[in-house]
């Protein structure tokens, strides 16, 4: 017998892609259910060769239900998130509601699977920040061979990270400004047609942005407490791909031939890097794709034991759906959840 596995968000960006994976890998789910707001209820969405139809998330009961796959944003996530895990049901939270809380596991399974354990204290298992969850991944195997001292990231995160009406809103713009029509700012809060923006969620006190916050405290906490990050994020006119140059600062000797061979034989890791004109990747061709990807692999010659890197990735595939199944099959590949309906 398989699982039962609820898709909360199912009509979003995020969620959309969630049912697009569980159909691809052949998620072992006997029964897999779409869940939206009541805006949604009775819509349809696409699951494989089949349509599954949408539920309230409000009034839908997840005592029999074994995996709840959230992705409805922080205020949903703060709301329904406990009660879920209450009953019995495990979450994967794809919102940063729940990441910095001592008694949930933020997980990325190639960086730190072994902490998925303390997932039982709430029943909730965090999914990264989508910058965070491919930074890690390319970090991971440089740090246990290097010892990483001090990371600067700069980000250049597509639209789909702000949700389907940044998607909207760029193509929207971008039609605007081609038949001349008045140029509306909705979700951005400056023109994002041809331009860049450096402002991703809230200002905080000191002057950085909640979301290069993020990145600097999820990469504490997967990776190494003791590693400086440094980070500005910025929103560019992409659709799909996150992308980030990288500089990182090693306590060992590392040069850019070690870094290139450890990335290419690192899991989730593709180094694309030949020193020729396209020898490298762009997110247009890494949306779809499972990867992270790495190019541009240098030696930094300012400093002792510097290399800068390129990497781009799908962010909402490893930066939110697939890696919130990843979770989910390695909680299922370490026997830590059994389907109810079996054990019942
Ligand atoms: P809905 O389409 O019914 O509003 P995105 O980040 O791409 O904009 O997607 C957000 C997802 O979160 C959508 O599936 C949206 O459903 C869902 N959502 C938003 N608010 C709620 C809510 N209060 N309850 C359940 N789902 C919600």
């Amino acid at each position: 017998m398989g699982f039962k596995v609820a898709v909360a968000g199912a009509t979003g960006n995020v969620g959309r892609e969630m049912l697009n994976i569980l159909s691809e890998r052949g998620f072992p789910a006997d029964e897999v259910v779409a869940l939206a707001s009541a805006r949604s209820q009775g819509t349809e969405v696409s699951f494989g060769d089949r349509t599954l139809k949408v539920s309230n998330l409000e009034n839908y009961d997840f005592s029999n239900t074994d995996i709840c796959l959230m992705s409805a944003g922080g205020d949903v996530s703060k709301k329904y998130s406990p009660k879920i895990g209450a009953q019995g049901c495990v979450v994967i939270d794809n919102s940063s509601a729940w990441r910095y809380d001592a008694d949930v596991p933020l997980i990325v399974p190639e960086v730190n699977p072994d902490a998925i354990t303390q997932f039982t204290k709430r029943n909730i298992i965090a999914n990264p920040n989508c910058s965070t969850a491919q930074l890690v991944v390319a970090l991971k195997p440089l740090h246990d061979f290097a010892k990483i001292k001090r990371v600067v990231v700069s980000t250049y995160q597509s639209v789909s990270g702000a949700g389907k009406d940044g998607m909207d809103e760029l193509f929207n713009q971008t039609r605007a400004v081609f038949v001349a029509d008045p140029i509306e700012n909705k979700k951005f809060t400056k023109r994002i047609a041809f331009n860049v923006i450096p402002h991703i969620d809230v200002f905080m006190e000191d002057g950085y942005t909640k979301e290069e916050w993020k990145v600097l405290a999820e990469t504490k906490k997967m990776l190494d407490p003791k590693i400086k990050v440094t980070c500005t994020a910025v929103r560019v006119p992409v659709f799909i791909g996150h992308s980030e140059s990288v500089n990182i600062e090693f306590e060992n000797e590392i040069s850019a031939d070690q870094a290139r061979d450890i990335l290419r034989e690192a899991p989730g890791c593709l180094v694309i890097d030949k020193h020729e004109n396209g020898g490298y990747i762009t997110p247009y061709e890494c949306a779809g794709e499972d990867a992270t990807y790495i190019s541009r692999i240098r030696e930094d010659a300012t400093v002792e034991n510097g290399l800068n890197i390129w990497v781009v990735s799908d962010n909402l595939r490893k930066g939110a759906a697939l890696n919130a199944i990843q979770i989910a099959e390695l909680l299922i590949n370490r026997g830590l959840i059994k389907p109810r309906k079996q054990a019942a």
